[in-house]
């Protein structure tokens, strides 16, 4: 797995319960995940490819996944381009890493690349199929290139391995900044 592009910037976000006038703040970690089209079809959709789980399983994988890790996932899905490239937008200041499938829109969509050239945090691109065994045209990813790492192939468990990822690399960049 590649190192992260750019440095992270964990959040500071304040505990929540604390009494008025006291900012005690504690670090935390937000990871944002973004499912493109037809992802909201999960276990119904080509099974033999991206398996028998739904969407709400996955996230809900994911969610647990994140704060078994001590950090916190929040997950969108979209079938509207435009409606992406928004969402990407919120994690330029919101989030201290993204996980994306832009699903088919992986292999067509400049409007989402840009939209992630916009992002200085690491970006984890996440394919339930290994989309190298597949068509020709799945083969080419337009984001791939402006990604921090790419995982395929490992079906469902692909977005655990990513959190994963994810909760290391925010640790690292803390740690990092704790060292500064
Ligand atoms: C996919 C692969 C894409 O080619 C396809 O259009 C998808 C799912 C995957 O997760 O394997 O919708 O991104």
């Amino acid at each position: 797995m590649a190192l992260p592009r750019r440095p992270t910037r964990p959040h500071l976000t304040a505990t929540k319960g604390r009494k008025m006038g006291e900012k005690k703040v504690k670090r935390h970690g937000k990871i944002l995940v973004i499912h493109g089209p037809n992802l909201d079809m999960l276990g119904q959709r080509e099974t033999s490819f991206y398996g028998t789980s739904t969407l709400e399983e996955i996230d809900g994988e994911i969610k647990r996944t994140a704060k078994e890790c001590g950090f916190s996932a929040r997950t969108f899905q979209s079938n509207h381009e435009g409606e992406l490239v928004e969402k990407i937008r919120e994690a330029i200041d919101g989030y201290d890493v993204l996980i994306i499938n832009p699903a088919a829109y992986t292999h067509t969509s400049v409007a989402l690349r840009d939209a992630l050239l916009m992002l200085d945090i690491p970006i984890i691109e996440v394919h339930l199929s290994n989309i190298y065994h597949r068509e020709s045209f799945r083969q080419q990813s337009m984001i791939a290139d402006v990604t921090t790492a790419q995982i395929v192939g490992f079906g469902k468990d692909g977005y655990s391995i990513a959190v994963r990822a994810a909760a290391d690399m925010i640790r690292k960049a803390q740690s990092a900044k704790g060292k500064a």
